[in-house]
């Protein structure tokens, strides 16, 4: 399958977006271990989280899907089973990561596979804080690489201090920590997303934060089982915010989305950049913020991206280039190197395909330098498999000259199901209208 794309008319346009991948995950597996049934709603049915409800499935926890973002699931007091076989995480590094967490506190044995792509993935970064809790955790592959062996049970809880910023490492910390004796805690460099500790509070999960950044759980709680709605995903919405950001008085609205400040530093990139954002929490009652961010498009101007703000915009990055080679000026990512061992190497698959549409772009180990801007040509694009490298082409393509074809697209179903029918909308003339600015008297307008 392959994405045709051609330059988009002005945007003007209100949407909605599908549930947030992270959050996804964790709510379907806080919710198996709590001590009854849980409905999410909201709940992304894309592939990578799908992966995770059929491993919670095999793990013996009944999951009912009376609609495609409904999930009734039964928790059943921390009590799982041994899976029959291999459990498979497809592509989803989050799902192999935080299950690798929940079944280090197992004593069964169970095995973790994944596809091509995650089994060149490392995952050192999980199995040395689990083996210092006391599991016994193979990686069977070379480097540290998938499948993973791991045979849990009697831990102990430990201070880890992470070599890396990641919220996978950090969840699969805490899951095992609920299995552990005693306090487990995690340090990391840069604070990362913190759904964990958000859905651990909400269903009434004690964990402690020092105000330093280091996150601490305590063994031996259930979680109480609660029903729970799962905002819309920003980094599925970033790559609208960025084609409406790249569009001189394009205007975009976007409800319903989830505005938790560990996720939101695009938002503040893109002010920079020169486009007006104004975002509004409307709904704070579940710990995870959701609301309506409200863009207008601007000439853009390049920025920096580096430091603190990389793992609070990690996933928004490939996104981000595109909006960089559309700047005028100089734009660079740097301490970006994690880009490198996502779905695929991000860092040069961006280099790659921004070159192929006309761009310069310098490659770093950590990051790009990107000279804009680009009169992007429309080209033929590769995906690398990678669902977010696939969508940033396509806007891309929106800001070409001719058709751009990104090649091989079935992997946006890992994050984004209807990612194609909203393309689809978003070049078309018939799109919803609305009026501007919605949101003004309501919010401050970000950097102001
Ligand atoms: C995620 C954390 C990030 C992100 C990934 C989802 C999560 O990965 O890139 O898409 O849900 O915890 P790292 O933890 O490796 O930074």
């Amino acid at each position: 399958m392959e994405f045709r794309v051609k330059r988009a008319p002005r945007v003007e346009a209100e949407i909605t977006v599908p549930g947030d991948k992270s959050i996804s995950h964790r709510a379907a597996i806080i919710a198996a271990l709590s001590n009854g049934t849980c409905t999410l709603h909201g709940f992304l049915s894309s592939e990578d989280c799908m992966h995770t409800v059929n491993a919670l499935r095999a793990l013996g926890i009944q999951i009912e899907q009376p609609e495609p973002d409904v999930l009734v699931v039964h928790g059943k007091r921390r009590v799982l089973t041994p899976p029959k076989g291999e459990i498979d995480c497809g592509n989803s590094g989050t799902a192999m990561r935080l299950l690798a967490g929940l079944l280090a506190g197992q004593t069964f044995e169970s095995r973790l596979v994944g596809d091509a792509s995650l089994s060149r993935r490392p995952m050192d970064r999980v199995i040395a804080p689990l083996r210092q809790m006391g599991a016994d955790i193979v990686a069977e592959g070379p480097e540290h690489t998938p499948p993973l062996r791991i045979r849990g049970g009697s831990l102990r809880g430990i201070h880890y201090n992470s070599p890396v910023a990641s919220a996978q490492v950090k969840s699969a910390v805490l899951l095992a920590g609920l299995f552990a004796k005693g306090k487990t805690t995690i340090d990391e460099p840069s604070a990362s997303r913190n759904h964990t500790e958000l859905l651990f509070n909400y269903f009434l999960v004690r964990t402690a934060t020092d105000g330093n950044g280091c996150v601490s759980v305590f063994g031996d709680q259930v979680p109480e089982s609660r029903d729970f709605t799962i905002p819309g995903d920003i980094s599925s919405a970033a790559f609208w915010l960025v084609a409406a950001a790249a569009q001189p008085g394009g205007h975009l609205l976007v409800r319903g989305i989830g505005l938790n400040d560990t996720r939101t530093a695009l938002l503040g990139v893109l002010v920079r950049m020169g486009a007006q954002v104004r975002e509004a929490v409307e709904d704070v009652d579940q710990l995870e913020h959701r609301g309506i961010v409200e863009i207008t498009g601007a000439p853009l101007k390049g920025t920096v991206i580096q430091g603190k703000e990389v793992p609070q915009l990690i996933d928004e990055l490939p996104a981000l280039a595109v909006a960089g080679a559309l700047a005028t000026g100089t734009t660079i990512i740097r301490h970006a190197q994690e880009l490198r061992v996502k779905e695929t190497d991000r860092i040069a698959a961006i280099a790659h395909n921004l070159r192929i549409m006309g761009a310069q772009v310098i490659e770093m180990n950590d990051g790009l330098e990107i000279h804009g801007p680009a009169p992007l040509r429309g080209a033929r694009v590769a995906s690398f498999g990678d669902h977010r490298i696939a969508m940033a082409f396509a806007v891309a393509g929106l800001f070409a000259e001719g058709e751009t074809i990104v090649q091989d697209v079935e992997c946006v179903r890992e994050s984004y199901p209807g990612f194609e029918a909203a393309l689809e909308e978003f070049i078309s003339p018939k799109r919803s209208r609305v009026s501007t600015p919605v949101i003004g008297s309501i919010s401050p307008t970000r950097g102001e």
